[in-house]
C-alpha cells in the first residue's frame, strides 16, 4: 500500500467517525428535546411550565382538609405530586413527556415519597380519572371546556378539582386562594356534576374567597 493510499484511508475513516459522532449527537439532541417540543405541536398546546412555589402552596392550602388519592394532570417534573405525597396524599401524576416522568420518579425516590407516589407516561385525554378524589390541573384556557366535560362525566360526587392559573370556564368555584398567576380555584364535584346534569352553565365567579383580595 502506498503512503498516499494509507493517508486517504485514514482520512476516510476519520470522516466516517466524525459523521457518526455528529449524527449520534443530533439524534440524542432530538430524542432529548422532542418530548418538550411536541406538546407545542399538538391540537391543544400544553407546554411544560412548572408551578411556582406559591402556586404549590396554594394547592396544598385549599386541599388541607382533604385526604385520599390525588392526581396532577400533566404532572411536569412532579413537584405538585411530591408536595402532596408529603402531606399524606396517595399522589399520582399523568404526564406525556417520558423524561419528566423519569425525573419525577427519581425525585420522589430522593425525597423519600416513592411509596406514596406513582407517575404514568400517558395522555391525559386517554385516561379515566374516576378513581381519584382530588384532581389538580395547571392547564391552558383552550383545554378547560373539554376538560370540564371529561371530569364531570368521570369523577365521583365526593371529588374536588383544583385549577391553577386558569379557571374552568363554566363551573362555579367554591373558593379561591392566592392571586395573580398563583391563583387557584377549587371546585366541588357534587356542584358541577349537578349543574352539568341540569344543563346549567355559569361564568366563573367565586362564591367564597379563601384569600381576601387586598392580601398581597
Ligand atoms: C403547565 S405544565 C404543568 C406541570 C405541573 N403540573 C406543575 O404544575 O408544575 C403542563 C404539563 O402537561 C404536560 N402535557 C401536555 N400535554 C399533555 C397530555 N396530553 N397528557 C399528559 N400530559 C401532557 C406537559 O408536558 C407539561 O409537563
Amino acid at each position: 500500500m502506498s503512503e498516499d493510499t494509507g493517508q486517504e484511508q485514514n482520512r476516510s475513516r476519520l470522516g466516517l467517525l466524525l459523521t457518526g459522532v455528529l449524527g449520534g449527537s443530533l439524534l440524542a439532541l432530538y430524542a432529548g428535546a422532542a418530548p418538550f417540543i411536541t406538546p407545542a405541536l399538538r391540537k391543544i398546546c400544553l407546554p411544560f411550565v412548572p408551578a411556582t412555589s406559591a402556586q404549590v402552596d396554594n394547592v396544598l392550602r385549599v386541599l388541607r382538609a382533604r385526604s385520599g388519592t390525588l392526581v396532577d394532570l400533566g404532572s411536569g417534573d412532579g413537584r405538585i405530586v411530591i408536595a402532596a405525597a408529603k402531606r399524606g396524599f396517595k399522589a399520582s401524576g399523568v404526564e406525556l413527556n417520558p423524561w419528566l416522568v423519569w425525573y419525577s420518579r427519581y425525585k420522589a425516590w430522593r425525597e423519600g415519597v416513592h411509596r406514596s407516589t406513582s407517575f404514568y407516561i400517558s395522555d391525559l385525554w386517554k385516561v379515566s380519572f374516576a378513581q381519584y378524589s382530588n384532581v389538580v390541573i395547571f392547564g391552558v384556557p383552550q383545554m378547560m371546556d373539554q376538560l370540564e366535560l371529561k371530569l364531570a362525566s368521570e369523577l365521583p360526587t365526593t371529588a374536588k378539582v383544583v385549577a391553577c392559573r386558569f379557571p374552568f370556564p363554566t363551573w362555579v368555584p367554591e373558593h379561591t386562594a392566592g392571586e395573580g398567576i398563583d391563583t387557584v380555584w377549587v371546585y366541588d364535584a357534587k356542584t358541577f356534576k349537578s349543574h352539568q346534569q341540569r344543563g346549567l352553565t355559569r361564568k366563573t365567579t367565586a362564591v367564597d374567597e379563601d384569600t381576601p383580595q387586598s392580601h398581597s
